[in-house]
């Protein structure tokens, strides 16, 4: 597995494995990898000729408050996870690589981006917008893939792939989930083992609402369906709900039934700390 940093080497190592009529996967990551990216990289490599691995903690997804400095790292233990999983080269360029001084382009994804975690945390999905463009325009890959954990990123970054015209084919993948239906997230790692089980609160709030909507179909009352779960959250005394809600896969609008395509997604913060994110397709 070849580790590149600069946007020059890369662009001519996938320009000879083009040249050579390979199909490229890219799986754009943060780092520190657990079960749910190497879920993302064995989908790449058992779909394409060349997996590229893209190793970036993109700072302007980052607000102010948030934990660019303390995000977690591993370098060595993630090239060796990567390489494990048969990507071909990992993509892992330096902040001043990927944002040349004085740049000043943004891509912002309107509707999509407003609600939930864009309320929550302003800008951030202009950053992650922001740079898988780039990664797009760098790797021009034919498929990318993308872990369903972050549900709106998923969804975001399916629309900006049409409304820029970009050749690539969106691969959103199943979550990955720990013997106890916690969602794998790299900012587990922040919590304590209590913090654990404590955590487990979301997926509990998630999973009863999924229940009751496969007992009682078109029945289910959202509002109901919502207050059950969010009392749920708020007996807990380490964890604050961000947000609950039931929406239409497409559109991410709340919905008032549960028909079609929904998903419930959630997002709560454990002991004032550590933000995670769930979710569960209601239709399954
Ligand atoms: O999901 C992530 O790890 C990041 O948001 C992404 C897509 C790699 C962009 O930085």
């Amino acid at each position: 597995m070849r580790i590149v940093r600069s946007i020059t080497e890369t662009r001519e190592i996938v320009s000879g494995w083009r040249q050579r009529g390979h199909i490229i996967g890219l799986v754009p990551t943060m780092g520190f990898f657990h079960q749910g990216h190497l879920e993302l990289m064995r989908m790449s490599v058992g779909t394409t000729d060349k997996t590229i691995v893209s190793l970036f903690v993109n700072p302007t997804q980052f607000g102010a408050e948030e934990d660019l400095d303390v995000y977690p790292r591993d370098f060595e233990g993630d090239c060796d996870k990567a390489r494990g999983c048969g990507a071909d080269l990992m993509f892992c360029p330096e902040p001043g690589e990927i944002y040349r001084p004085g740049h000043q382009t943004e891509v912002s994804v309107a509707g999509l981006a407003e609600g939930m975690c864009g309320l929550d945390r302003p800008g951030h999905f202009t950053g992650v917008a922001t740079v898988v463009a780039k990664l797009f325009n760098i790797i021009h890959p034919d498929y990318a893939f993308f872990g369903e954990k972050d549900f709106q990123q998923l969804q975001i970054i399916r629309q900006l792939t049409k409304d820029l015209n970009f050749s690539v084919s969106i691969v959103g993948v199943p979550i990955v989930r720990e013997d106890n239906g916690l969602a794998m997230s790299s900012r587990n790692s922040y919590l304590s083992e209590s913090e654990r089980q404590d955590a487990l609160v979301l997926h509990q709030a998630l999973q009863l609402i999924w229940r009751r909507v496969q007992k009682e179909k078109d029945a289910a009352d959202v509002d109901d369906l919502r207050a059950q779960a969010v009392a749920l959250i708020e007996k807990s005394s380490f964890c604050t709900l961000e947000y609950l809600t039931i929406v239409d896969e497409q559109s991410l609008h709340e919905v008032s039934q549960v028909r079609g395509r929904c998903r419930v997604l959630g997002a709560i913060r454990v002991s004032q700390r550590i933000r995670l994110i769930d979710n569960i397709a209601l239709y399954r």
